[in-house]
């Protein structure tokens, strides 16, 4: 039989009291709560809130954005990161800072989705630099994360498909 090779994936995360944080980490985390008092979802009645820190200090925030249509809806993190590129090319996002403030998610330790992490990655591939991750996972709980890398294991990626910039 042939022999088999692994491959590993070692991601470490930090988990930290909020109190413990600096001061700009608080203040993201309390901009993305400020987003997902904003949340349109009144299907899931799950609120999500981002907060992308640029890198001249803008914060810009979404929230999650359901529809009628299920799938036609967006997660909050994603609403966040597609505005800043939208609205701010060029501009590295230093921080994103990520909050559910519902019920279920407090209790289950809320983590956010693989299709939002895959965008997280491509940011931070884009912009050459990584970018911190900050999850309110529960009230007095943050995971931290110095790279979204490290949420993401094996992430898509396809040279092939190009990737020009524009
Ligand atoms: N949701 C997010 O906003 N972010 C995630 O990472 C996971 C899920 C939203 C999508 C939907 O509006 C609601 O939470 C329930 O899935």
């Amino acid at each position: 039989m042939a022999e088999k090779t692994t491959r590993e994936w070692r991601s470490t995360l930090t988990v930290w009291s909020p109190e413990d944080l600096d001061a700009e980490d608080r203040e993201l985390l309390r901009e993305a709560h400020e987003a997902a008092s904003k949340a349109y979802a009144p299907y899931s009645r799950f609120q999500v809130g981002g907060a992308v820190r640029l890198e001249d200090g803008t914060v810009v925030r979404g929230s999650n954005q359901e529809n009628m249509a299920y799938p036609s809806g967006m997660c909050g993190e994603r609403v966040a990161v597609f505005a800043a590129g939208a609205q701010h090319p060029g501009q590295a996002m230093q921080a994103v800072a990520i909050v559910s403030p519902s019920a279920n998610a407090l209790s289950e330790a809320f983590m956010p989705c693989g299709g939002c992490r895959q965008v997280l990655v491509e940011a931070e591939r884009r912009q050459g630099q990584p970018m911190r991750v900050l999850l309110q996972v529960r009230d007095e709980e943050v995971v931290v994360s110095d790279s979204a890398l490290n949420l993401m294991p094996f992430a898509f990626e396809a040279h092939g498909l190009g990737g020009h910039e524009s």
